[in-house]
């Protein structure tokens, strides 16, 4: 995995990533599904997280109208280090990618993400 989206992340530099595998980690709505839009429009193969997938109506959506196998959705609490860890081996065994970039949006109110 080559890329991934932040919030913050200056919007000119994400719009030059296509074609890419990105993370968009807390992409079930807000910002990161927004970004989780953009990407795909730009032709980029994304795995958007949430703690919940059953509850991740609008990326079930989304997922459903994207192009075969270009959207992923799993399931990541960041506020455990031990989950990242965790979920982020998974997904390097799952896709066979050899690292994983991680940024993530969302978080607790006012404390600017986990
Ligand atoms: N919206 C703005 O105008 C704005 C402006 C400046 C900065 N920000 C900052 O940008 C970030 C995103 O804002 P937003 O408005 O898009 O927030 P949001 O709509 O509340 O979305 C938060 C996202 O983060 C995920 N999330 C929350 N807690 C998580 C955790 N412990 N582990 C993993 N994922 C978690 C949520 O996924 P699930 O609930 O599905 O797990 C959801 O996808 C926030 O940190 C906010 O402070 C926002």
């Amino acid at each position: 995995m080559a890329q991934l989206a932040a919030a913050g992340a200056n919007a000119a530099a994400l719009n030059r990533i296509c074609g890419k595998n990105v993370v968009v980690v807390g992409g079930s709505r807000g910002i990161g599904l927004g970004l989780v839009h953009s990407f795909l429009e730009r032709g980029n193969t994304v795995v958007a997280t949430t703690r919940k997938a059953a509850a991740a109506g609008k990326l079930q959506e989304l997922q459903a109208s994207a192009p075969a196998d270009r959207l992923a959705i799993s399931e990541l609490d960041v506020s455990c280090s031990t989950n990242v860890a965790n979920w982020a081996q998974r997904l390097s065994d799952s896709t066979g990618l050899r690292h994983v970039d991680v940024g993530h949006q969302g978080g607790p109110e006012g404390r600017g993400g986990p």
